[in-house]
């Protein structure tokens, strides 16, 4: 693991949702930037001092060198970080768990793609929501055409947290996520709209046409926006809208994503992640549960617990943790890896496209941007 030391958010959810099935070892790491702060985290966690590394350059040079090398590296540190630590790392052929946004310009985006391609490595991004069973489920529902063809679609993420200066107060994420070095030129569009737009592509399979975007920023001296609204035309004639707000006061983590086809509806909200409405125009709307019969393979195959025990965030990480860990067992046993179910480099490298015509779109005052 590369980041997620002491004080760090995302770092420790991987640690838990990694170990949810018993498929991982936390064995070496580079926990922060900081010197003291990287080995205590690294006493904390068990990591053998000759694993817990000062630098990842360090830690790819001497693991490269291993006989028994990690099989693969999570990259839980702010965004600016992803591409430089993810292309040492894929240089010398690890296979990489990163969390999103994959990268913080397209350029480095593609070059991801194409050293992963080139070095034949495992590379899943951590847009998590698509390990939720009933996200699963809707998209085996579109896949197997019970909407009918997708006419149009809505996802909105909508968080409070950065209604006022937070960055302002010492608050370690809100400060790097503000700061365009450290966050990249996209805030609220990188941050949570990436999420939004990764779910409505999952769950559809449609591809961008053209985007038009207004990306705001609504508190004073803020150095990347905080509330984004984006029109888009898919290849084939659907239409979407991806809205996303960090300036919200009541909403935490409110994630939806609605998909409207020629014969029918679904509808799949964040905060009852368990269950997935889906309506066939003309009947009543039937309520589908996670764990309950008739579930799609893809939504089965994720569950662990039967309905009515409640799972959740971890449980979605831990989906698309196991993912890889088949890819990588099959990886191993020289056997190919076809069309994972986790979002791929190639998934991230769509949401960096998407979120950098959006911000072109937004300063050319919301115009059409052909991606
Ligand atoms: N998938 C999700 O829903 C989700 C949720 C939250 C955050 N994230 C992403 O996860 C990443 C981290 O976010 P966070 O909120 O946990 O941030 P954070 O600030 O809480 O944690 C970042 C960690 O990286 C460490 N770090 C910084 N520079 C480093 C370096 N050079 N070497 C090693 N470690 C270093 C810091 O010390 C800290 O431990 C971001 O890219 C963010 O977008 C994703």
């Amino acid at each position: 693991m590369v980041g997620g030391g002491l004080g760090a958010f995302i770092g420790g959810v991987h640690r838990t949702a990694a170990r949810l099935d018993n498929r991982y070892e936390l064995v070496a790491g580079v926990f922060s930037e900081e010197p003291q702060e990287a080995a205590m985290s690294a006493r904390l966690l068990h990591i053998p001092e000759d694993r817990a590394y000062k630098t990842y350059q360090q830690m790819a040079e001497r693991e490269a060198d291993r006989s028994d090398r990690v099989d693969v590296v999570t990259i839980v540190t702010p965004n600016y970080l992803h591409f430089p630590i993810a292309k040492a790392f894929a240089e010398v052929g690890f296979n990489l768990i990163c969390d999103k946004p994959l990268a913080t310009t397209v350029q480095e985006a593609r070059e991801l793609a194409e050293i992963t391609l080139q070095k034949d490595l495992i590379f899943c991004v951590t847009h998590n929501y698509t390990g939720y069973p009933m996200v699963r489920e809707a998209r085996a529902l579109v896949a197997n055409g019970e909407l009918g063809a997708i006419r149009a679609v809505r996802a909105t993420y909508s968080q409070q947290w950065l209604t006022t200066a937070l960055e302002k107060t010492g608050n370690r994420q809100a400060a790097w996520r503000q700061d365009p070095s450290k966050g990249g030129a996209a805030g609220c569009i990188g941050d949570i709209g990436s999420h939004a737009f990764n779910l409505a592509a999952f769950v559809t399979g449609l591809e961008v046409e053209a985007v038009c975007a207004e990306i705001c920023t609504f508190v004073p001296d803020r150095r990347v926006d905080d509330h984004a609204q984006v029109l888009i035309r898919y290849r084939g004639g659907a239409r979407g809208l991806v809205w996303a707000s960090q300036v919200a006061p009541g909403e935490d983590q409110r994630l939806e994503l609605a998909v409207y086809g020629e014969r029918g509806g679904l509808v799949w909200q964040h905060d009852s992640a368990e269950r997935l409405v889906v309506t066939q125009f003309g009947d009543r709307p039937r309520i589908l549960v996670r764990g309950a019969a008739g579930m799609s393979a893809a939504a089965t195959r994720s569950t662990r617990l039967p309905a009515g025990l409640p799972e959740g965030y971890f449980e979605c990480f831990a989906n698309l943790y196991s993912d890889v860990a088949d890819a990588i067992t099959a990886k191993l046993d020289g056997k190919p890896v076809v069309n994972p179910e986790f979002p791929t480099v190639h998934d991230g490298v769509k949401v960096i496209e998407f979120i950098h015509a959006c911000l072109r779109s937004s300063k050319a005052g919301a115009t059409w941007i052909p991606l």
